[in-house]
């Protein structure tokens, strides 16, 4: 028995160590063994059905001549990130919208909104677009949408660093230099480290993960991350740098966990996937009801449209962690799998009318925008990729 106990072991480890290092293009059969599809079929395929038809719903608010959804420019990155991720596990319900959607919006966006090269006034946007081609490039294999992403990057790399000197490098959020923050930071650690794991030779040996092992070690130092292991909005410029004591937003709390696996898979330590795991359930501790459904704390009266789309961003990462992470002990990977299936189950029977999905994601249903829908299918495509 222990003899095979250590085999199995053996094999686990073996099977661990080749599917995280270095970075290999997902393929669907390393997310859904045959024996977890059977038995939970049924619930999936729930799940499938209210992302196709809230999808459906979506896609009469995008405009091909635009390429964008109701004119919003970084929330149209982050519903072609929502819609590549449904791609990536349900590649057959996706691709119906995505074939004409990814190529139009890579045509169009910049030209229509006036951001060509999808270049504007804030690194956050553009960081945005970057993380959205990588995970076209990811399910599509299509090399122009990664050769876009890196373009794009290059625009916060020569910007990094030109923060005031209390504040020792870092990001700008805008080309203002209003604000340092921690969402533009947490995107440039993150693209930085999928790059690292896709262009790893490109355009030499480690220069892209040098940038994202940069940004982590810059973020870490920041002071952002406080006592509680949420992160906080962003840096006091009057005040040395320190942490702003600003709102703990849900986004923030997700973009940089996607990032902190795969600086796992490109170092192969595994401090950084445990980062991520403890700064997840953090969050999933302090900002969800007593049912367990998450809650910007703007809710239900005080969110503007950017507000409106945050919660979806760490619920998405919520569902990279539970597939992708390497470091994952089982009780964490039960909580993210439940987190994502109650929230999903709460927009579906109390946020939802008539496939347009509202704000409060326990209810009661609100009027859609772009916004409120993306986020909450986020959430949707979510459960479905984890049952
Ligand atoms: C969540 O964190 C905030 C501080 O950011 C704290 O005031 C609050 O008590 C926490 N709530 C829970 C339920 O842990």
């Amino acid at each position: 028995m222990l003899r095979f106990t250590i085999r199995l072991l053996a094999v686990l480890f073996t099977i661990n160590v080749s599917y995280a290092l270095p970075y290999e293009a997902p393929s669907s059969s390393d997310f859904h063994p045959l024996t977890s599809r059977l038995n939970r079929r049924a619930t999936a395929l729930d799940y499938v059905s209210y992302a196709t038809a809230a999808i459906d719903q979506m896609q009469t608010w995008y405009s091909a001549s635009t390429g964008l959804w109701q004119n919003a420019w970084w929330t149209s990155a982050n519903v072609i990130t929502m819609l590549a991720d449904f791609q990536e596990y349900f590649p057959d319900k996706a691709e119906p919208t995505t074939n004409s959607v990814f190529p139009t919006t890579l045509s169009n966006a910049p030209t229509s909104a006036g951001n060509p090269g999808f270049i504007n006034g804030f690194y956050d946007d553009e960081l945005w677009w970057v993380l959205a081609w990588i995970k076209v490039f990811d399910v599509t294999g299509d090399q122009q949408y990664l050769d876009t992403a890196a373009t794009i990057f290059e625009d916060s790399k020569n910007a990094w660093g030109t923060t005031p000197s209390a504040c020792n490098g870092g990001l700008w959020w805008d080309k203002a230099h209003t604000s340092v923050n921690a969402v533009a930071n947490e995107l440039y650690l993150t693209a930085a480290a999928k790059l690292a794991n896709r262009r790893p030779t490109t355009p030499s040996g480690g220069y892209y993960y040098n940038e994202a092992i940069k940004a982590y070690n810059w973020f870490i130092g920041s002071g952002m991350i406080n006592s509680q292991n949420l992160i906080n909005d962003g840096l006091d410029l009057a005040n040395d740098c320190v942490n702003n004591g600003g709102p703990v937003f849900t986004y923030n709390q997700g973009i940089i966990l996607s990032g902190l696996v795969e600086l796992t898979w490109a170092s192969g330590d595994s401090s950084y996937n445990e980062l991520a795991n403890t700064l997840a359930v953090a969050t999933i501790n302090n900002m969800t009801d007593s049912s367990g459904v998450l809650h910007e704390r703007c809710e239900p009266n005080g969110c503007t449209p950017d507000l409106e789309q945050f919660k979806g961003i760490f619920g998405r990462n919520i569902q990279f962690l539970y597939n992708r992470a390497t470091v994952m002990p089982a009780d964490t990977k039960t909580l993210y799998q439940s987190f994502l299936q109650k929230n999903a189950n709460a927009i579906w029977a109390d946020d939802q009318i008539n496939n347009q999905l509202g704000l409060v994601w326990s209810g009661p249903s609100q009027s859609a925008t772009i916004q409120t829908q993306s986020s909450a299918l986020d959430a949707i495509v979510g459960a479905a990729a984890v049952s």
